[in-house]
């Protein structure tokens, strides 16, 4: 298994360029299930999380090719197959082809992705958004059995709570159905949004999508589309928590600061300065970190995938943070592997401790899930002397040639191949 060599100490100049947003890319390889018509996407990242999910769409009999520019989808023959455990347990985002499916052949049967290292990530509320429109939906030898044998009618789905995956799941389900859907209490997400905007140019007619309720007008005529998806927020807050961490500054081209409210709002709060310029947004660091109190939450609030990322930052400031993970009830592993380093942390329950301020020392660690792993690695360019990062497929399967890009920004980085 590769490992990340990391010597800490340099400090960050140059740019980055923010690659496509994973998190709108495996929804909108789902959403190519429910067209007989093929799906261009630009700008999927080459990690692989997304290469996983073209496979997945491959099994069903989707043909999948792909050259520098784009990634087309033809899901035009594909078949109700199934898709086995092994690969739906490594990444759960494969659950998203539970709606397509009932939408194609009004019947789907997909292995319930199992819990993972960051919690118990029922699906209780993608079920609950089927239900809604008619499906009989039940759980049987570990298989999520959904079937619409008449199609699906439109109605109003309520999410008891704004699940991002939930509210991709209920769009994707309403764009099939006969009729008229609400979705209330959706997920705000930019990567809902661009799930939505993508489907709009499928042929779907989607009203209110970034709002709390949004009305989808079924069913869709399909046409074939091309899409564009917007850049990787949680990519371009880790690498302006690099520069928190490593002191320096970098361009993150192609970020979109208007995706970045939250996060940007805490650095400067922390110290740092951030700024938009042509090409994205400028992050500019300080040796004076100061603590936060940071509450992650559904968007447009603090987003629970750079709270490890920020906890190696707060790590570092002069004083103490709290840090609250509201989301996901067991995303405190990088915690144990933090304080390796030397970080002050006391947990209690779903809150952390960070006494900042005592230096780092290298050491070897190891990654748990890829944002832990992400956090390890800021941790490094700062702590002294040098570390190394276990398990880096973790990492690879949600950043774009992570030490490469800090390395040509000035990082003492390399990869090790075991
Ligand atoms: C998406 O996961 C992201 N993954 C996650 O990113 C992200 O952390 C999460 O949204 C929150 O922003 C993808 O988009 C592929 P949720 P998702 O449904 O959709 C509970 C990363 O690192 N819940 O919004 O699974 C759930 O347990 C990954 O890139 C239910 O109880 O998140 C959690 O506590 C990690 N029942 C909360 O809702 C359900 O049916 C939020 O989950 C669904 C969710």
């Amino acid at each position: 298994m590769d490992q990340l060599r990391i010597i800490g100490g340099q400090p960050l100049s140059g740019a980055v360029s923010i690659a496509g947003a994973k998190n709108a890319g495996l929804p909108q390889i789902a959403a190519a299930l429910l067209s007989t018509a093929p799906l261009e996407l630009t700008n999927l990242p080459k990690v692989s999380d997304v290469a996983n999910m073209l496979r997945v769409a491959g099994i069903y009999g989707a043909e999948v090719t792909q050259d520098a520019r784009a990634v087309r989808i033809d899901a035009s023959a594909i078949e109700p197959r199934e898709v086995d455990y092994e690969t739906v347990r490594k990444m759960r985002a494969t659950m998203l082809v539970l709606a397509p499916l009932l939408v194609r052949f009004g019947k789907a049967r997909v292995s319930l992705p199992g819990g993972c290292a960051i919690g118990a990530r029922p699906v209780d509320m993608h079920l609950k958004a089927l239900s809604a429109l008619g499906a009989t939906v039940s759980v049987e030898g570990g298989y999520i059995v959904a079937d619409a044998a008449a199609g699906l009618t439109g109605g109003r789905i309520v999410l008891p709570g704004p699940s991002v995956g939930a509210t991709e799941t209920a769009l994707m389900a309403a764009t099939g159905a006969r009729g008229e859907t609400e979705i209330v209490n959706a997920a705000r997400e930019p990567e809902v949004v661009d799930l939505a905007h993508c489907l709009i140019a499928m042929g779907a007619e989607i009203e209110g999508a970034g709002t709390h309720r949004i009305l989808v007008r079924g069913p869709t005529q399909w046409r074939a589309a091309s899409h564009h998806g917007i850049p990787d927020r949680i990519e371009a807050g880790t690498y302006a928590a690099a520069v928190a961490v490593a002191g320096g500054q970098i361009e993150l081209v192609n970020a979109r600061l208007e995706h970045m409210a939250a996060a940007c709002q805490t650095l400067e709060a922390m110290g740092i300065t951030l700024w938009p310029s042509d090409r994205g947004v400028v992050v500019s660091g300080t040796d004076r970190r100061k603590p936060a109190e940071i509450a992650t939450e559904p968007y447009p609030g603090f987003p629970t995938d750079l709270q490890a990322q920020f906890m190696a930052i707060a790590c570092l400031a002069s004083g103490t943070t709290i840090i609250r993970e509201t989301i996901f009830e067991n995303r405190f592993m990088h915690v144990p592997e933090l304080r390796r380093l030397g970080a002050d942390i006391t947990l209690s329950g779903s809150t952390a401790i960070v006494r900042g301020g005592a230096p780092l020392k290298g050491a070897q660690v190891m990654a748990t899930d890829l944002r832990a792993s992400v956090s390890l690695v800021l941790a490094g360019l700062a702590a002294e002397g040098e570390t190394i990062v276990n398990r880096v497929y973790h990492l690879d399967r949600g950043y774009e040639h992570l030490d490469r890009k800090l390395a040509q920004c000035g990082a003492q980085i390399e990869r090790i191949s075991q």
